[in-house]
């Protein structure tokens, strides 16, 4: 065969249109969703599983290393390195080993090590699987999401209608001061990550789509990672807000703290 150059390009053409094409992104340019089989790990964590599912993290929801957890981290979410690596600092206890390098997701559901009661989108470990998402406790967080963006006050009343539902419910409510810090953060997590961390909101559409549409980051609804590393500091200022938001009270839970020490000076004890 005559080698002209249109059979040079013929013949070249598929290799350079390979060179951009990886078939392990999708047509959004992040890594194909593909959700865990029976031998895959999943856990507790609707981010974690999102991002296992996305390959950022191993498929399998094994070997979660410092280094895997701030390469994902940072890559689908643009999450700053000190915060990454403080959320693997955090999260190692999850492996039972001592001086353990790595954690896999199922052993984020040891319950009371990080997993706790009242989640959002997860049943007590009292009442039954602790770590699947499960429509119904969704759908009783979802009541106090009132409207089509959603804010501080609407997750915070979530949160707390979950908690007397189970104060009142699971004769084993367990949640302590700690499990309150992690909680927070949990909540606060949908505006970090999806939402705007200046006005405390997020497009309730966007946040259904990841916890109730197969754990699955919400690209095809428009949503892109932030243009900004998101920092420690970040995490806490939104924190602080849902905090805020779940004072029942209307003038706010820094003021009341302050009475109540006040109070107890007053009164000389
Ligand atoms: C090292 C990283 C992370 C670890 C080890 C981790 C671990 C966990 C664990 C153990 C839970 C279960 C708590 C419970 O019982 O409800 C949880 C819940 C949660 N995580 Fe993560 N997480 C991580 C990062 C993230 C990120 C980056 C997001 C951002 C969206 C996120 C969003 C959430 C949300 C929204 C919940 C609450 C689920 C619910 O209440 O139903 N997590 N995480
Ligand atoms: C676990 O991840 C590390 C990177 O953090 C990698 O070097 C190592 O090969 C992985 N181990 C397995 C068994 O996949
Ligand atoms: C990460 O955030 C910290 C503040 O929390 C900042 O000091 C540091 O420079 C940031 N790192 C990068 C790589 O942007
Ligand atoms: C874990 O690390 C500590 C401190 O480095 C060390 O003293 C201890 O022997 C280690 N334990 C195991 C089981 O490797
Ligand atoms: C019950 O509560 C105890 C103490 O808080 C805790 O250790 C245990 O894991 C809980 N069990 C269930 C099923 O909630
Ligand atoms: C889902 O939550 C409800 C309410 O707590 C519970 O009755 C049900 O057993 C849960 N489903 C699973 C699969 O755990």
């Amino acid at each position: 065969m005559k080698l002209t150059t249109a059979t040079l390009l013929s013949i070249q053409l598929p290799f350079l249109v390979s060179a951009h094409y990886n078939p392990h992104l999708a047509r959004d340019n992040i890594p194909e969703w593909i959700p865990g089989g029976p031998n895959d790990f999943r856990g507790p964590c609707p981010m974690m599983n999102t991002l296992a599912n996305h390959g950022y993290l191993p498929r399998d929801g094994g070997n979660i290393t410092k280094p895997n957890a701030v390469q994902a981290l940072s890559s689908a979410l643009n999450f700053n390195t000190s915060l990454a690596e403080l959320m693997f600092e955090m999260a190692i206890i999850a492996n039972p080993e001592p001086n353990a390098t790595f954690f896999t997701l199922d052993q984020l559901n040891r319950h009371n090590v990080l997993e706790h009661d009242a989640s959002m989108s997860r049943t007590d470990a009292f009442f039954g699987n602790n770590h699947i998402f499960n429509q119904s406790v969704f759908d009783a967080t979802r009541v106090y999401w009132t409207g089509s963006t959603l804010t501080a006050d609407m997750l915070a009343n979530g949160k707390i209608a979950r908690q007397i539902e189970s104060k009142a419910f699971n004769p084993n409510y367990t949640f302590t001061a700690t499990t309150e810090q992690f909680s927070l953060g949990e909540v606060a997590a949908p505006i970090i990550v999806f939402g705007d961390m200046q006005s405390g909101t997020v497009e309730r559409e966007l946040v259904e789509y990841f916890f109730a549409e197969n754990e699955r980051l919400p690209t095809e609804l428009g949503w892109t990672k932030k243009a900004q590393a998101v920092t420690v500091e970040q995490v806490g200022g939104v924190s602080q807000m849902i905090a805020q938001a779940a004072s029942l009270l209307t003038d706010g839970a820094a003021a009341t703290k302050k009475r109540w020490v006040d109070l107890h000076a007053g009164a000389g004890f």
